[in-house]
Order: structure tokens, then C-alpha cells, then sequence
């Protein structure tokens, strides 16, 4: 349990932190959230934060779309979390949530007119995904939410009622993971998380433009790919049947890192088990986070100045 949170303007006990029943963001869903994940490297007694600025970039373009005016910068809120997660002093694999939400106690549905309150936690978290080198996954009945209705560009508190019809539906079935489609009949994301498909050497995943999360992750991948591994990465519609005739298939997103696709409606992907491409990109990625590739090194930020 985390000990302490970043609560309406200050770092306050956990047990502290407390909305009201007749808070807007609990009633109307009126909030967004990020999901970021640390990575304890033992060998450096350090603890690594993953894209933390890109995590606040995306925070504030949700909190736009929103109509909300946070008083902070990216950077700002980066400082905030260093801070939280030092005074937890963890020395494991953690995961930070930030939430901005709208804050007043009042009834009636809207955007506009209220109050806006910025709130941090960080919790140790393993794996969130337990077969992260062969899932199966099932298409979804649900369907991918629409820019036009409830944009999934911004990471929406509210919004997430989709992801969760579509992960319970899925594991009650008795799989791992639900693969959404669009209104459209294409193939979007999982339900917390986007998702490549390999066919003839190329990575394929679906362009912003088909209601997915603009995910870090995936954008990482796109450039680990390109530029470490020399694969060619095409970002177009997938129709749901090239989910069954691809050779290999990933999930990737912060909470699921990168997690091998086995089956998807009971069908094997390629051998029905972790490939060769979906092997090295994973191999790649878990060296990376862990602060262990010295050229990204730039992209993990280290949470101690001395030893915790
Ligand atoms: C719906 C959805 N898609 C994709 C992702 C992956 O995004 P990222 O890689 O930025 O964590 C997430 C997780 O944050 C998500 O909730």
C-alpha cells in the first residue's frame, strides 16, 4: 500500500486523500488519468521512471480536451511524482497514476464552470497480464469507442467503462485479453492497450485515426523497430481477419508492457506461441525500461540521488 499522495496542492497520508460522494469526476467520470511505470534496476540500487514527461505531455493534451487549465507544466508535474515516489522510497517495480479530475461537489453534467484538482499515487505493481509470453485474446463484441462520442485520444476516466466491458467479457470467456474493433469493423486495440500484428517481416498496427490511445509504448516500439531492428513498421487499417493469418502478434502499452499474442478466437498466431520478432522486441524493451541500454538512457529517469 502506498504510504502517501499528492492531494489538493500538497503530499499528504494516503488514508488523507479522500473525495466526496458528490464529487463531479465520481459522478459524470469527469476526470483523466495516466498510467506510468518505474522499473527498480537492482545492480544500480535506482529506480527508473519510463517516458515520465511524454506521460505529463499526454496528461495535459487529455486535460485540454477536457476544458480543464491545469497550473502546471509537464515538467512541474514530473518534479511532483519524483518527489511522491522518493517519500515512498520504493525498491521495487511501481506504477504511478496521476489523475486530474473535475472537483466540485455539485450535480448537473458539463465541462465547463468547475473547479479542476490535480491528485498523484504510486503502488508497487507486477504484471498485468500473467501469460505475458503467450495470451490469447478474443475480438470483442464491445465496440471501440468514437472520436465523435467519447474521444479515446484522451485518456478519460469515464471512458474506461468501454476497456472494462470488454475485459470482463473477454475473461469471463476464459481468455487473457479482448482485441476491440472500430464502429467500423476494424481492428483497434486491447482494452488497455495497442496492438501489432507481423506479417512478411513488417510490423502493422493501426493509425491514430482508428480510436486508439496515442500509446508511448507503441510509439516506442515504432522506433525500436525501425531503428534497432531494421523492420519495416506500417501504421494502416487491419481487418479482423489478418489477426488470424498473421505470423506473430503483441500487445504493448505501460501496464502491459509487451505481451506476446499466442491465440486470438482460439486460433494459434503463427506457431501459437511467443515468434522470434515479438521475442527480440520484448527482450529489447524489458533492457531498455530497466535503465540498462545506455543510448536510451535518456528516457528513464532516475528517481534517487542517493542510495534509499
Ligand atoms: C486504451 C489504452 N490503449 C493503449 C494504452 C497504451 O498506452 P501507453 O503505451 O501510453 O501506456 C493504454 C494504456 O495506457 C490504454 O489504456
Amino acid at each position: 500500500m502506498p504510504k502517501f499522495a499528492y492531494f489538493k496542492g500538497g503530499f499528504v497520508s494516503i488514508q488523507d486523500a479522500k473525495i466526496s460522494i458528490m464529487t463531479h469526476g465520481f459522478n459524470y467520470g469527469t476526470g483523466c488519468f495516466e498510467g506510468i511505470r518505474a522499473y527498480w534496476n537492482g545492480e544500480e540500487e535506482q529506480l527508473f521512471v519510463f517516458k515520465l514527461l511524454d506521460h505529463f505531455e499526454r496528461f495535459l493534451r487529455s486535460s485540454r480536451i477536457l476544458l480543464m487549465a491545469l497550473p502546471f507544466t509537464a515538467g512541474q508535474l514530473a518534479d511532483i511524482t519524483l518527489e511522491l515516489v522518493r517519500k515512498e522510497g520504493y525498491r521495487e517495480d511501481t506504477y504511478i497514476r496521476p489523475l486530474a479530475y473535475k472537483a466540485d461537489e455539485v450535480v448537473g453534467v458539463r465541462l465547463h464552470n468547475l473547479r479542476d484538482e490535480v491528485a498523484i499515487f504510486a503502488t508497487p505493481f507486477g504484471r498485468y497480464i500473467e501469460r505475458e509470453e503467450g495470451a490469447s485474446a478474443a475480438v470483442s463484441s464491445w465496440r471501440r469507442i468514437d472520436d465523435n462520442a467519447v474521444p479515446a485520444r484522451a485518456k478519460i476516466t469515464g471512458a474506461y467503462i468501454n476497456s472494462a466491458l470488454a475485459k470482463t467479457e473477454a475473461v469471463l470467456n476464459g481468455f487473457d485479453e479482448a482485441i476491440v474493433l472500430t464502429c467500423d469493423g476494424h481492428v483497434s486495440e486491447g482494452s488497455a492497450e495497442n496492438l501489432f500484428i507481423i506479417r512478411d517481416g513488417a510490423l502493422i498496427t493501426p493509425p491514430v485515426t482508428e480510436n486508439i490511445l496515442e500509446g508511448i509504448t507503441r510509439k516506442v516500439i515504432i522506433e525500436l523497430a525501425r531503428e534497432e531492428l531494421g523492420l519495416e513498421v506500417v501504421e494502416r487499417p487491419i481487418d479482423r481477419t489478418e489477426l488470424y493469418v498473421a505470423d506473430e502478434a503483441f500487445f504493448c502499452g505501460t501496464g502491459v508492457q509487451v505481451v506476446a499474442i499466442a491465440h486470438i478466437d482460439r486460433r494459434p498466431v503463427g506457431a501459437g506461441q511467443i515468434g522470434p520478432i515479438v521475442k527480440m522486441i520484448r527482450d529489447l524493451y524489458f533492457d531498455i525500461v530497466r535503465g540498462k541500454v545506455t543510448k536510451y538512457l535518456h528516457w528513464c529517469t532516475p528517481v534517487y540521488t542517493s542510495a534509499p
